[in-house]
C-alpha cells in the first residue's frame, strides 16, 4: 500500500506537486497518469525518498521509504533507467544490488532470467546497452529484493512492442499475487491496458482518481459515418440526442446497438461504431496536454 497525504512540493515559488493525496492498493496495478511536467516524477521521488516534501508525506505500508530499515526488500523502485552507472556491467550492478540487501548471488542470475538479459549482454557495459536493455535492468534491480511494492516511473519507454507486452504481464502477474504497483505514463493508452486504477495528474493537481472501469464508464457510443449529420438528424428524429464532435464522430449515451438499428433505418452507412470507453477519459487528458505544449512545460 502506497499512500500519499495533502502532499506539496515547491520549486523556488513554482508548486510542481500541489495538495495531492491518493493511494495505491495491494493487488492493484495503479496507473499515475499525467502529461510531461504534470508532476509525475517529482510525486515519485517523494515517496523514495530523493526529494523531501514542502508538506504533506508519503508512505509505503504506513511508513516513510527513509525509516524503512532495508528498503529494497519493501519496495522496487525504477526512476530513472539511465541513472545506472554506465561504466558497469548489468551483472555488476545486479550483484552490487544483491550484495547491499544482503540477498544471495543466485538471485542476480535469476533476476537476469526473468527480464530475459542474456549472459551475453550482462557482461556488457550498460552504457553500451539500449534503453529497452536499460529499463529491463531497471526491472531486474527493482524486483531483485522480493519487494511487494513497486513504484516504476515511465516503465515502458525504451520497450519494443514485445516488451511493452513482456512489462505488462510481469505487473499483473505481481498484482496478482496481492503486490502494490504504481507506475506512470504520459501515455493514456499505455496505462489503460494494464492499470486497474487510475490517478490522473495535471499541473500537479489530481483531476481525477478512481477505478478504471469507474472513470471509463457512462461513456455512451461513439460512431462514425461518411455523412455524420445525417446521422444526428437520424437520432434526433428517433429522440436521441447526440453530439458531433470536432473530429467528425458522433457521441451520444444511447447504446451502439440502438445507435446501429436507427442508422440502418435511416439508410446511414457506419464506418465505424462502438463503445465511447475512455473517451471521456482522453478529452480530458487531451486538454491537460494542450495546456501543458502551450506553456511550452514539455519534457
Ligand atoms: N529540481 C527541480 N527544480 C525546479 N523545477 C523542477 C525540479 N524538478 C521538477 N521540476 C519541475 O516540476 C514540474 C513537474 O516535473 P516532473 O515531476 O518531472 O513532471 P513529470 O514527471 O510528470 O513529467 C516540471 O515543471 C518540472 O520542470
Ligand atoms: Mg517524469
Amino acid at each position: 500500500m502506497i499512500t500519499v497525504e495533502s502532499l506539496t512540493r515547491r520549486y523556488a515559488g513554482f508548486t510542481a506537486v500541489d495538495d495531492v493525496s491518493f493511494t495505491a492498493r495491494p493487488g492493484r496495478v495503479t496507473g499515475f497518469l499525467g502529461p510531461n511536467g504534470a508532476g509525475k516524477s517529482t510525486t515519485m521521488r517523494v515517496m523514495v525518498g530523493l526529494t523531501a516534501p514542502t508538506s504533506g508525506s508519503a508512505t509505503i505500508h504506513g511508513v516513510r521509504f527513509a525509516d524503512l530499515p532495508n528498503p529494497g526488500l519493501e519496495v522496487g523502485v525504477l526512476l530513472d533507467a539511465s541513472a545506472q552507472h554506465a561504466g558497469r556491467t548489468g551483472r555488476d550492478i545486479l550483484t552490487i544490488a544483491a550484495a547491499t540487501m544482503g540477498l544471495p548471488r543466485a538471485r542476480v542470475d535469476e533476476m537476469l532470467d526473468l527480464v530475459s538479459l542474456s549472459s551475453v549482454e550482462a557482461e556488457r557495459r550498460v552504457r553500451h546497452y539500449s534503453l529497452g536493455m536499460r529499463q529491463r535492468l531497471g526491472i531486474a534491480t527493482a524486483l531483485l529484493g522480493d519487494p511487494s511494492v513497486l513504484v516504476l516511473d515511465e516503465p515502458a519507454n525504451g520497450l519494443d512492442p514485445a516488451g511493452i507486452r513482456w512489462m505488462r504481464d510481469l505487473l499483473t502477474d505481481f498484482a496478482g499475487r496481492g503486490g502494490t504497483v504504481l507506475l506512470s505514463s504520459h501515455l493514456l493508452h499505455e496505462i489503460e491496458v494494464v492499470a486497474d486504477d487510475l490517478v490522473v495528474i495535471g499541473h500537479g493537481r489530481i483531476v481525477a482518481a478512481g477505478p478504471k472501469e469507474e472513470l471509463l464508464a457512462e461513456a455512451g457510443t461513439l460512431a462514425r459515418s461518411p455523412s455524420p449529420r445525417d446521422l444526428v438528424r437520424a437520432l434526433e428524429r428517433a429522440g436521441i440526442p447526440s453530439t458531433l464532435a470536432g473530429d467528425g464522430s458522433v457521441r451520444t449515451d444511447a447504446d451502439a446497438a440502438r445507435v446501429g438499428a436507427v442508422a440502418a433505418a435511416a439508410g446511414v452507412a457506419l464506418t465505424e461504431l462502438r463503445s465511447a470507453e475512455g473517451a471521456r477519459l482522453e478529452d480530458m487528458f487531451l486538454s491537460l496536454t494542450a495546456d501543458t505544449q502551450r506553456e511550452g512545460a514539455a519534457a
